[in-house]
């Protein structure tokens, strides 16, 4: 009764079905905010369904909410955002579902640089389509040459940036190294910017849109997921090429209907929160990375690149074992973090930590992570 392709996805899917933590166990695993919805947030949504907003909503998203998102995209010079460039989804997920599904058929090639979020390789393979995984440079940023070799005949190249799981931000100079890579060629890009507001001091996010060369073949994935700790609430959004956004709208209004209208009408609200309220939860993960930073760095055999955005760190070890293995025993040690391998085969050698969580979780979980990697060693 299974279709081949749930069997094909099965068989090359990296995603592990997520389990709560054990009692007495601290989870780094986790890719949600802690923080609660901010209350005006919630309070929006209640008022919604008072005042009677419980119906079929646009299909494409209410037109208030997409003209308040398109009105906050990056500036494109010579296009002017309106409602009608924008499609709202659930979550991000569905519009990288949508967009996929949009345009990748059978046969057709998507590179994507890896380590890199699970969800973009199961997709490719549920529709039909090839992952041409092109493994990271070690400083965990693009590797131009390899890309240079990948992208010809390619039919999209999808990342995030910030990036999960590597916490690294691609930096300007790197998207216009990948716009050049790209001139004369019909490869689209999915610019998956779900962290775009998690930046830490010394970089800066430049969205793929505000590059010249990338503008027109970019495909711009946002939610409001981990902005506005609203993971639950299931609101994201896409815009890019209008044929193409037709197309995923298409897609999104087969797969999904129309998104909970009352929940639109939170997002609405979430758009109006000072930017003080975002701006609190960005420097408690600011301290919470330096917690990090400061506890893995110079233990012998642990190697982590200072995360630069988003809020993971991702910790490369010396001890051989395979990170299933690692995340395995580290959960019998009581501390819950995620295999690099499910990121892809370069991401091997590697686990995930997560700071979305409490200060006194995180002393707790890297402190028994030091432990475990210096009994390896002695
Ligand atoms: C890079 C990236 N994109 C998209 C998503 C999914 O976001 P949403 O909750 O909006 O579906 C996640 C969630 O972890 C993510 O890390």
């Amino acid at each position: 009764m299974t279709a081949s392709r749930v069997k094909e996805l099965r068989r090359a899917s990296r995603r592990p079905a997520l389990a709560p933590a054990p009692a007495g166990a601290v989870s780094l695993a986790m890719g949600e905010p802690d923080f609660p919805t901010p209350p005006s947030v919630t309070e929006a949504a209640v008022a919604a369904l008072r005042a009677g907003h419980s119906h079929y909503a646009d299909q494409r998203g209410l037109r208030e909410l997409r003209s308040a998102l398109a009105s906050r995209l990056p500036a494109h010079p010579g296009r002017n955002w309106t409602a009608d460039d924008v499609v709202v989804t659930h979550g991000a997920t569905a519009a990288l579902a949508a967009v996929v599904f949009a345009t990748i058929g059978p046969g057709d090639r998507v590179v994507v640089p890896e380590p890199a979020y699970s969800l973009y390789a199961d997709l490719v393979v549920l529709a039909g389509g090839i992952v041409d995984f092109v493994p990271l440079a070690p400083d965990l940023h693009w590797d131009l040459d390899a890309l240079a070799e990948a992208l010809p005949g390619a039919a999209m190249m999808i990342f995030s940036n910030p990036c999960n799981p590597t916490g690294i931000v691609h930096s300007k100079q790197e998207l216009e190294a990948l716009g050049k890579l790209l001139d004369g060629s019909d490869v689209l890009v999915v610019s998956d910017e779900a962290y775009h507001r998690l930046v830490y001091p010394g970089h800066e996010l430049t969205s793929a849109l505000e590059i010249e060369s990338l503008r027109d073949r970019t495909v711009y994935v946002q939610t409001f997921s981990k902005t506005y700790a609203m993971t639950g609430w299931r609101v994201g959004y896409l815009t890019g090429p209008r044929e193409v956004v037709d197309a995923a709208a298409q897609v999104h209004r087969t797969h999904n209907g129309s998104l909970n209208t009352a929940v639109q009408h939170a997002a609405l609200a979430a758009l109006e929160l000072p930017d003080a309220t975002v701006d609190a939860m960005v420097d408690t993960y600011r301290q919470r990375r330096e917690l990090v930073v400061a506890h893995l760095s110079g233990v012998p055999g642990l190697h982590l690149i200072p995360p630069e955005g988003a809020f993971y760190g991702f910790l490369r070890y010396d001890t051989g074992l395979s990170s299933e293995a690692v995340v395995r025993e580290l959960a019998e040690r009581e501390v819950m973090v995620r295999a690099g391998a499910e990121y892809g085969p370069s991401g091997e050698g590697h686990v995930r930590i997560s700071f979305a969580a409490s200060e006194d979780d995180l002393w707790i979980g890297l402190e028994r992570i030091v432990r475990y990697f210096d009994g390896m060693r002695s």
